[in-house]
């Protein structure tokens, strides 16, 4: 079996993210309508019949390329679920790392996604989207939502997605302050720190159940429930979403657990505008980007984005 893939990885933003009550595993129930953008990842994947040996190589030296990385760590699980243990062939991969790490905007589970998507189609295991984020949710709570890109509400743990049609273009501008927050360390701050669990409004069951909705529907509604329990700890938080405000963003938001803070605009001058005030900062990186990724390529022909229908 022989044959070369390569896909874009896209990041995702949390438009809304409720943090609702803890359930016994020690996770959170979530409600977050999730949306990807167009910063990228990309992961070539290639099959090596010659071996059965995996080989991956990133270009970013700084991040680790073994067992600690989730898309190594994707591949023992496909081999796993796919039942092929030691006949399977060899795999190279090569990482080209574009999204910050550790920053909420999915990029390690959005690599190890794409991951899963291409050794499905290279292995012609013909898993459905359900399917392959059925083993992709073992490895991490954002992974499942990067099969039904680009617009889904996710709930539970992370693992029940519901695609939604988002109408209308946008340009993003994500902000990253230059320091990490640890996912594990936001969740355990905000459930120490709050005494009670928000509830949902019915503005929110309504998005999941409108057959198209538009950014005038979801702007109002944008909120993160950790901004308010991470910015006592990190006040550059709050100083860069006045900041894209000031620059003209329709909403600024926390994305995940951090640290990236990303605003809306309607047009891209604006947008670029903003991209380059907030990239003045030093130790700032800031990216001006649409609101989705890109359409759909040919599987033999450039990368592809992750997205499958
Ligand atoms: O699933 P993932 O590895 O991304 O989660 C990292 C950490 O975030 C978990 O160990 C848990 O502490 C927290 N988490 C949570 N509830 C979720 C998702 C993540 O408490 N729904």
């Amino acid at each position: 079996m022989e044959g070369t893939i390569h896909l874009f990885a896209p990041a995702k933003v949390n438009l809304v993210l409720r943090v609702l009550d803890r359930r016994p595993d020690g996770y959170h129930h979530l409600w977050s309508f999730m949306q990807t953008v167009g910063l990228e990842d990309e992961v070539r994947l290639r099959l090596r019949p010659d071996s059965h040996e995996l080989r991956v190589s990133c270009d970013d030296a700084t991040l680790p390329i073994d067992g600690r990385n989730l898309v190594v760590r994707a591949v023992a699980l496909v081999r796993k679920a796919a039942c092929l243990h030691d006949q399977s062939p060899g795999i190279e991969i090569h990482l080209v790392k574009r999204i910050p790490v550790s920053a909420g905007l999915g990029g390690g589970s959005s690599d190890a996604a794409a991951t899963i998507l291409g050794l499905n189609r290279l292995l012609r295991l013909g898993w459905s989207a359900s399917d392959m984020a059925r083993v992709g949710q073992a490895l991490g709570s954002d992974i499942p939502f990067f099969f039904f890109a680009p617009s889904a509400v996710v709930q539970g743990r992370g693992e029940e997605v519901t695609p939604v049609t988002l109408t209308g273009k946008r340009w993003v501008v994500l902000v990253h302050p230059g320091f990490p927050i640890e996912t594990r360390w936001a969740y355990e701050r905000l459930s120490e720190a709050r005494t009670s669990v928000p509830t949902l409004s019915d503005a929110h069951d309504r998005l999941v159940r409108q057959a198209a909705l538009s950014w005038e529907d979801v702007i109002p509604l944008m909120e993160n429930d950790f901004e308010p329990w991470l910015t006592p700890a990190h006040p550059v938080l709050r100083e860069i979403k006045e900041e894209l405000l000031a620059q003209g963003a329709e909403a600024a938001l926390l994305s995940g657990s951090g640290a990236t803070v990303f605003g809306i605009f309607r047009d891209q001058s604006s947008a670029m505008r903003a991209q380059a005030s907030a990239g003045r900062i030093p130790g700032r990186r800031a990216y001006a980007v649409r609101s989705e990724a890109r359409p759909a390529a040919s599987q033999s022909g450039p990368p592809q984005p992750l997205s499958v229908g």
